[in-house]
């Protein structure tokens, strides 16, 4: 336990924070933290609605003094005198950690938890995150399975970093969060990439909120936060449900085989002049390279928005297989709603389906050729968790 007492001008603000809105705060006002973000704001509220709901809480403390508790004065009072996890003692079956940056609990950071789970451990590690921005770029590694990270809301945790493929020897490194291990989970938690918004023809300006590549991982209630190639949903078998994911080209990309339910996808992309018949964003990038591989992503009673005139998907790799089944989309969506990443041999390669689709942008009538327009045999087996074989491993959300 680490105790921090501080001085009365600067804990009454905060207080006043945690007791107004329960929503994000920082330790000290005066870190680099605390201009970032400030310019994190200014440059993307006009554009991520979410992100600037999410951010005034982190940099809005001198705005608040107003508030100040007066029967307070003079006193100093601990930041951590109200803190209470509320997390279960630990279980046969699962030990609890808990991370709060203001240092009330056992770490600050949540990478200091994560190295502290015992590697190849058969037992589930709940890490319980607060309130907060945690400003630090995070890996699980191959080792640390059965991690869960535990959040507090999607809009109020975060994890947040800001490299890109410029900064980290590639795309593929540039994540906030990686995670190796098998068998992650995290719950109402959000990932952040807050690297500057690539500008058209920028190089090496791809910046990845996550990189998923551990098997049998869970993502419920969680948000992705990204501009270009947000989430990296890279290999093995994924469930992710109620999350909100968000980013412009490519913004959920990789080899993985996912089951996306009741996700919100929202594209940021550039809006484009009417009657303009430019692209400016793609929600996916499938990376099947072999028909004899059962990777895909299926997106069932989704709900795409957003900005832009998009594509649901392009054809990284010439297997790709995505299916939109269930789901409404906005006219964000251009009629020919794929691309074949402009190789007309993969024509033959690609599964695109789209089933029981709604709204403006799912209009069938002026899809490319080789879409799938699925019947229910087809769309069977794209239609529930046996898709990523959850029967086998995935858990109850309320399993911990
Ligand atoms: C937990 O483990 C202990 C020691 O192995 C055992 O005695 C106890 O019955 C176990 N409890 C449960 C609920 O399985
Ligand atoms: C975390 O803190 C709790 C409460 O102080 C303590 O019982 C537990 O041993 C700590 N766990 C670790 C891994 O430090
Ligand atoms: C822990 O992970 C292993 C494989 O990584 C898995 O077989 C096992 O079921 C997991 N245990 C729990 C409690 O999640
Ligand atoms: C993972 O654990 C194994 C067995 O304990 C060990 O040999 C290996 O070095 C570890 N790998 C990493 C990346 O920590
Ligand atoms: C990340 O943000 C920090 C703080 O503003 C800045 O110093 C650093 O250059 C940024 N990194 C990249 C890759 O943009
Ligand atoms: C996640 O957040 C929602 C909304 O705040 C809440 O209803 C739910 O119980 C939370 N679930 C978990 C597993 O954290
Ligand atoms: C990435 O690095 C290349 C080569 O050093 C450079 O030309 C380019 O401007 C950089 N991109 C960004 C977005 O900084
Ligand atoms: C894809 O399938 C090929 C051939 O079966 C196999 O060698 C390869 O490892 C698979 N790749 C992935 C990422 O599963
Ligand atoms: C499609 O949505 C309707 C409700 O709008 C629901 O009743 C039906 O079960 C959904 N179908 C699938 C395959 O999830
Ligand atoms: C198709 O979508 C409609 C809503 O748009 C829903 O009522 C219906 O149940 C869906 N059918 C299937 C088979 O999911
Ligand atoms: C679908 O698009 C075609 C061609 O643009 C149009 O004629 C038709 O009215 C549209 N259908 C609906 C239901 O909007
Ligand atoms: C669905 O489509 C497949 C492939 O075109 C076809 O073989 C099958 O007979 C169709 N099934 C139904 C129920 O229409």
């Amino acid at each position: 336990m680490n105790l921090k007492s501080i001085s009365l001008t600067f804990s009454v603000a905060i207080f006043a924070v945690l007791w107004a809105s329960k929503h994000l705060i920082f330790s000290n006002p005066n870190s680099q933290y605390l201009k970032y973000f400030v310019d994190l704001g200014l440059t993307t509220s006009s554009i991520s609605p979410i992100i600037s709901l999410l951010i005034p809480f982190s940099f809005n403390i001198n705005a608040r003094h107003h508030h100040k508790k007066q029967d307070n004065k003079g006193k100093k009072v601990s930041i951590c005198d109200d803190f209470q996890p509320g997390i279960p003692p630990d279980t046969n079956t699962t030990s609890y950690v808990c991370v709060d940056r203001n240092g009330c609990c056992n770490f600050t950071l949540v990478q200091a938890a994560v190295d502290a789970v015992p590697d190849l451990s058969q037992k589930r590690t709940v890490i319980w995150i607060n309130t907060g921005i945690y400003y630090e770029k995070v890996t699980v590694r191959i080792n640390k399975t059965n991690v869960t990270f535990q959040g507090q809301g999607y809009l109020s945790t975060a994890i947040s970093w800001n490299d890109t493929a410029n900064s980290s020897h590639g795309t593929f490194y540039s994540g906030s969060v990686q995670v190796f291990g098998a068998n992650f989970i995290a719950k109402n938690i959000s990932f952040m990439n807050v690297a500057p918004i690539p500008k058209p023809g920028d190089f090496g300006a791809q910046a990845v909120a996550i990189r998923v590549s551990g098997d049998q991982s869970a993502f419920w209630g969680c948000g992705f936060f990204g501009a270009q190639d947000t989430l990296h949903d890279d290999k093995g078998r994924h469930y992710f449900r109620d999350c909100y994911i968000q980013g412009s080209i490519d913004f959920i990309f990789g080899n993985a085989r996912s089951l996306y339910e009741n996700c919100r996808l929202v594209s940021m992309a550039n809006p484009v002049a009417p009657g303009s018949k430019s692209i400016s964003g793609v929600l996916t990038a499938h990376g099947r390279t072999s028909n004899e591989n059962n990777t895909g992503y299926s997106f069932v009673n989704c709900i795409v928005g957003g900005s832009g005139r998009v594509w649901l998907g392009r054809a990284w790799r010439p297997f790709a297989r995505v299916v939109f089944i269930n789901t409404t989309m906005t006219d964000i969506i251009a009629p020919e709603g794929w691309n074949d990443f402009n190789d007309p041999t993969r024509d033959q390669t690609i599964f695109y389906g789209e089933y029981n689709c709604s709204g403006a942008g799912a209009n069938l009538t002026m899809r490319a050729s080789y879409v799938q327009k699925l019947n229910d045999t087809q769309a069977d087996p794209f239609l529930n968790v046996s898709f990523i074989d959850g029967n086998d491993w995935l858990q109850p959300i309320d399993a911990n």
